[in-house]
């Protein structure tokens, strides 16, 4: 079967993929209310469109922090990706470059952000956790720096793991022969799966639960590059973060990994963006599944949305060339969609043409 939409990878991948490394990337948290309403959220809000406007061109290329993209869809960082395909974070960061976005690699990637750099050999932004140990995060902005990551995105919604039923019944661990690469460099071994009783435990045991707005004080304090914070889901965080210096805020609830019962991210979207007031960009990720879930994003304030799983389900469906599909598939849809709702370009795409049902 070839896969003509986005969920026809999904069903690909659950196929092919062992059942706890397909249930590490399909499931959320808790009951998994979040996750559902991430979907559920965008199928509420129906589109206003107009008509007789000259759609006989339509351009779907924007910028992210003044990053030129063929496309206002970015690869939200997702950890593990050899779970997926044995060239996993490599095969993405090819494929976004083919597709002319950006890929945000994950702190808990399955390559060296190194070898992710050489083969992607395009815009790559890194996404970092905060260790407990300092010098080890510090020595991770420095290699992401010395192998041209564009922007760092600060995960906020993560100092300890979301409660993952299906990884707690499924004693979810990597396989041989799978690590976080990233790691094996550094100056210290701590920071491997190894000697930490699950996933829950090495975050519980590893990243710093202390962070606060400070972090970003220092981080900017540590690097050249522009912050992202992803992870913000209301208006009071959004605040704080333009106040405390940041670049751009990803609206984001980690696809429902984290705490479940927090409201789908497109719901959150558009408190974000009236706090942000046009001081910095806002991006969003969480079920973006169809061209439409875009045009609805960018209508309700985001520069560009990030999509996670879709790129994950590809990658085991067929490595590089699944990816590179994945965006084609959103970018067709988007194009479509911008022309039967009357708005040739990025720009012309506003609020007025979204309304919510009910
Ligand atoms: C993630 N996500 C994530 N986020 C992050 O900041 N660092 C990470 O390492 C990971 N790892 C990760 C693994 C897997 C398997 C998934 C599914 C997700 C969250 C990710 O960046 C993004 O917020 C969501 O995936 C977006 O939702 P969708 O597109 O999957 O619905
Ligand atoms: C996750 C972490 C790695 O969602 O961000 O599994």
């Amino acid at each position: 079967m070839t896969p003509i939409r986005i969920d026809d990878y999904e069903g690909l991948a659950r196929e092919r993929m062992e059942r706890s490394a397909y249930d590490y990337y399909a499931g959320g948290a808790g009951d998994e209310r979040t996750l559902a309403a991430n979907r559920a959220a965008f199928d509420a809000i129906t589109l206003r469109p107009r008509a007789l406007v000259d759609v006989s061109r339509i351009d779907v290329a924007t910028t992210v922090l003044g990053q030129p993209v063929a496309l206002p869809v970015l690869l939200s960082p997702t950890a593990f990706n050899r779970l997926a395909h044995d060239d996993g974070e490599m095969a993405a960061a090819r494929a976004a470059r083919t597709a002319g976005t950006v890929m945000i690699g994950s702190t808990l990637s399955t390559c060296t952000l190194e070898d992710v750099a050489t083969a992607g050999q395009g815009p790559l932004w890194f996404q970092l956790y905060v260790y407990k140990d300092r010098g080890l995060t510090q020595e991770l902005i420095a290699r992401a720096e010395a192998c041209g990551y564009g922007a760092l995105v600060l995960t906020v919604d993560t100092p300890l793991l979301g409660r993952r039923y299906r990884d707690l019944r499924n004693n979810f661990v990597l396989p041989e022969g799978i690590s976080m690469r990233n790691f094996e460099a550094a100056m210290t071994n701590a920071a491997r799966w190894g000697v930490h009783s699950s996933f829950s435990s090495y975050v519980h045991d590893l990243f710093d639960a202390t962070l606060t707005w400070d972090a970003v004080s220092w981080l900017l304090g540590q690097t050249r590059l522009p912050i992202l914070v992803k992870g913000i889901l209301t208006e009071e965080d959004a605040s704080l973060a333009v106040h405390n210096g940041v670049s751009g805020v990803i609206v984001s609830n980690h696809g429902g990994r984290q705490l479940d019962g927090v409201n789908a991210s497109i719901d959150a979207l558009p408190e974000v963006v009236d706090a942000v007031a046009g001081r910095v960009e806002v991006l969003m990720d969480g079920g973006i599944r169809r061209g439409t879930d875009v045009l609805k994003a960018l209508a309700l304030g985001a520069r560009a949305v990030c999509i996670g799983r879709p790129y994950l389900w590809a990658l085991a469906a067929a490595g590089e060339a699944g990816v590179v599909d994945v965006l084609r598939i959103l970018r067709e849809e988007l194009a479509l969609a911008m022309a039967l709702s009357g708005r040739p370009t990025v720009a012309s795409i506003d609020r007025s043409l979204v309304r919510k049902r009910g």
